[in-house]
């Protein structure tokens, strides 16, 4: 049932070319300009009197809805705001008939998203799901539903959910933003046709697994690991950062990057392990200096950054290098080496990947 893999982890992040591949079946076709989504009704009467979109998940499903708060933003100006479940609910959110609320959950059984999207429409706003389990009791009582299709998810840690919910959250974009009218032609087809061959450069990333393995073998005994990043790589490093946590146990913070030196560099001292993402392309000599930060108070850099930006070599021990894409997509490549290298850190220790330590794959007390 592994499939020949040792653990479900692993087995999931390497389904996740198909994973992509399934979720984005029939929803975005090669010409014209829309996309289909099934299981969506909004109109552009309904999309023109909001005034606010929230995305309301926990835990790697939140790190999706961040990515997804930059992404919706851009493409249709509508503002987002996104929040944790278990917070959502008790701090009396500004929703109403005008908010759409966006819950995102692999399960659809997570309680705290659960009631959160009851709180939500009980305010009387709309809810949408992002949702991976057919029939669940999120996916039942969203007023619209969108699933992943990322197939069965065994293992405890997050992976082909997230890939796949920020899939949906790029084509609910997209969606939204066409039926706004706040996309060109030309920028909606770029964006499409980039989204088409993320799968495709998913896979080329996971061919190159072995070198991921081979700086977990180097840094498996690190007291904790520093994740950097600005902008959405900020979100991803959240999200490695959480992967690595909960299944190798090893402390870890993320950080945005400009944040650093109003107080965490204090943390970073002779040989503390970074992992410095610099994917975006708007941020990148920015997320340079910083990298210059943490190297000059003795860091041990491992950097992630979009083919063909070598001077990232100069202030980094180590480099992986991502194929080039849109840096609003660039998220569902750069998440996959922080995907492995928590799971090849985690078997390194002897951690039981699979079933970490007081985690259960579908949270339902509150
Ligand atoms: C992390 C992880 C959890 C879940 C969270 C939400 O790897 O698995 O953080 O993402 O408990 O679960 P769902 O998506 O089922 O609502």
């Amino acid at each position: 049932e592994k499939g020949g893999y040792e653990h479900f982890m692993i087995k999931e992040i390497m389904e996740q070319p198909k994973a992509i591949r399934d979720t984005l079946t029939g929803r975005l076709p090669d010409s014209g300009f829309e996309v289909n989504l099934d299981g969506i009704n909004i109109t552009k009467e309904d999309l023109q009197k909001l005034n606010k979109i929230f995305i309301v998940a926990c835990g790697t499903a939140y790190h999706a809805g961040i990515v997804g708060k930059h992404v919706i933003e851009k493409l249709t100006r509508i503002p987002v705001e996104v929040d944790i479940a278990s917070e959502f609910r008790y701090r009396d959110p500004i929703v109403d008939e005008n908010t759409l609320t966006i819950v995102i959950s692999q399960s659809g059984e997570t309680i705290d998203t659960l009631v959160a999207m009851r709180e939500a429409k009980a305010r009387g706003s709309r809810t949408l799901g992002i949702v991976n389990v057919v029939g669940s009791s999120i996916a039942r009582e969203v007023d619209d539903c969108l699933y992943t299709w990322a197939g069965p998810e065994i293992a405890v840690a997050s992976t082909k959910a997230y890939t796949t919910q920020l899939i949906c959250l790029y084509l609910i974009a997209l969606d939204f933003a066409t039926k706004l009218g706040t996309i060109s032609y030309e920028e909606f087809a770029n964006i499409r046709d980039e989204i088409k061959r993320l799968a495709e450069k998913v896979e080329y990333v996971l061919t190159h697994k072995e070198n991921i393995q081979k700086y977990a073998s180097e840094h498996f005994n690190a007291k904790d690991i520093f994740y950097l990043g600005r902008g959405l790589d900020f979100a991803v490093a959240m999200e490695g950062s959480l992967k690595l946590k909960e299944i190798s146990y090893i402390h870890s913070e993320a950080y945005a990057a400009g944040e650093l030196k109003h107080g965490t560099i204090a943390l970073i001292e002779d040989g503390t392990f970074v992992i410095a993402l610099a994917t975006q392309e708007k941020l990148f000599e920015k997320m340079v200096s910083n990298i210059k930060e943490v190297k000059s108070r003795g860091a041990v850099v491992l950097s992630v950054a979009q083919e063909g930006n070598t001077d990232i070599e100069n202030v980094s021990d180590h480099v992986l290098y991502i194929p080039r894409t849109l840096d609003i997509l660039a998220p569902v490549l750069t998440v996959v080496p922080l995907q492995l290298f928590a799971y090849y850190t985690a078997v390194q220790r002897g951690c039981d990947v699979d079933k970490p330590r007081n985690l259960a794959k579908s949270v339902t007390v509150e």
